[in-house]
């Protein structure tokens, strides 16, 4: 269906949780974030309901988040149930990749073909630093469990000043030899730390990194692509992606609402408009395709996040999946 600003959605993405056996820096306040508990999440039945509404009204791909989606106890069979509700083209996952080795198979068996995995430095040290605590080496046999099954590989690297950013030439090796697309994400400033202006890294800074010892030819927009801006560096088996929410921001063909693991819709990842679909859940399907409708119907043209008008509530990006 169509928003009011002329925006086809046909995009869900649902977090199924808001647990996660990480704590990455950008993603979340030193202090943690308060945990829901179990009786205000969600069952998957909840989720499979919500789904089957929002088909009626044209949502074709459905992307897992969380937290971490793995963390959550019978995600496996969820996700089989949800790849075969009719009108469901696509199911993918997006995770950590610290619970992959062990679920990979799994996951190709109920149905997922694309996996996105957050990668944000490959050298131990760093990667422990940013997750607080995170095994590397747990991430990387992920990887290569995901692609021996057969998964579509993308790596989502979070570019931070100071921190990760002389990395850059060292995740595009990467998509030299694998037939992974390696993105590169702007960060995004959603837990407001005073000193977050200086931490990101333009999608333009990245990219003159990369041509200063690369070609890259620029390649077309596919339904893969996602709200990257995709690009290959000559003779590579993958591609580059670069995703740049805060220098230059792709609101204007966003195709996607959220659902989270408390059953709240929200049109906008960077806004604080939300909806509460659990009255819905209750009533014969219509209401909630109502609901839902009333989601699309009101999503904001754009976002403000960094700008003069941000007047967004800070929020940890593990309660939405990002
Ligand atoms: P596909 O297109 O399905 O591959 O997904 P994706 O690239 O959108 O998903 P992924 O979960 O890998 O997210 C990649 C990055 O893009 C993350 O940092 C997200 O927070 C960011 N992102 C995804 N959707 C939006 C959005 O609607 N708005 C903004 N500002 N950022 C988004
Ligand atoms: N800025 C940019 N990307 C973020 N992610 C989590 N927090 C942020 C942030 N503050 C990314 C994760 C994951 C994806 C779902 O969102 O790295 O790959
Ligand atoms: Fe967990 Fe992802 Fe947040 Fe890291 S970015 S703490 S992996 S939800």
């Amino acid at each position: 269906m169509q928003d009011l600003h002329g925006r086809n959605i046909n995009y869900l993405r649902l977090s199924i949780t808001d647990r996660c056996n990480l704590r990455c820096r950008y993603c979340m306040p030193a202090d943690g974030v308060p945990q829901t508990d179990c009786d205000g999440i969600l069952r998957f039945e909840d989720f499979l309901q919500i789904v089957r509404a929002a088909t009626h009204l044209g949502i074709r791909k459905v992307r897992i988040t969380g937290g971490e989606p793995l963390v959550r106890k019978g995600v496996i069979d969820f996700l089989g149930k949800l790849s075969s509700i009719p009108g469901i083209e696509e199911v993918a996952l997006t995770t950590n990749g610290i619970l992959l080795a062990d679920n990979a198979n799994a996951l190709k068996d109920a149905g997922i073909k694309r996996l996105n995995i957050s990668l944000d430095s490959l050298n131990p040290k760093t990667f422990t630093e940013i997750t607080r605590g995170g095994s590397l080496e747990a991430v990387l046999k992920g990887i290569a469990a995901a692609e021996k099954a057969g998964l579509k590989i993308k790596l989502n690297m979070v570019v931070m000043r100071g921190v990760n950013d002389h990395e850059v030439l060292s995740f595009a090796a990467m998509s030299i030899n694998n037939p992974w697309s390696v993105r590169y994400i702007e960060y995004m400033p959603t837990i407001q730390e005073s000193d977050w202006r200086s931490r990101i890294v333009s999608g333009a800074e990245i990219l003159t990194q990369l041509q200063e010892k690369h070609t890259l030819e620029p390649l077309g927009h596919s339904r893969y692509c996602g709200p990257a801006k995709p690009y290959r560096i000559a003779g590579a088996k993958g591609s580059i992606g670069i995703i740049t929410p805060m220098s230059s921001h792709f609101c204007s063909s966003c195709n996607r609402i959220r659902v989270d693991s408390m059953g709240w819709a929200k049109s906008c990842l960077l806004s604080d408009d939300r909806l509460d679909l659990k009255p819905y859940l209750e009533l014969p399907q219509p209401h909630l395709i109502g609901a839902l409708q009333q989601v699309i119907e009101n999503k904001q043209l754009e976002h403000h996040l960094g700008c003069e008008q941000d007047v967004m509530t800070p929020f940890s990006m593990s309660s939405i999946g990002g």
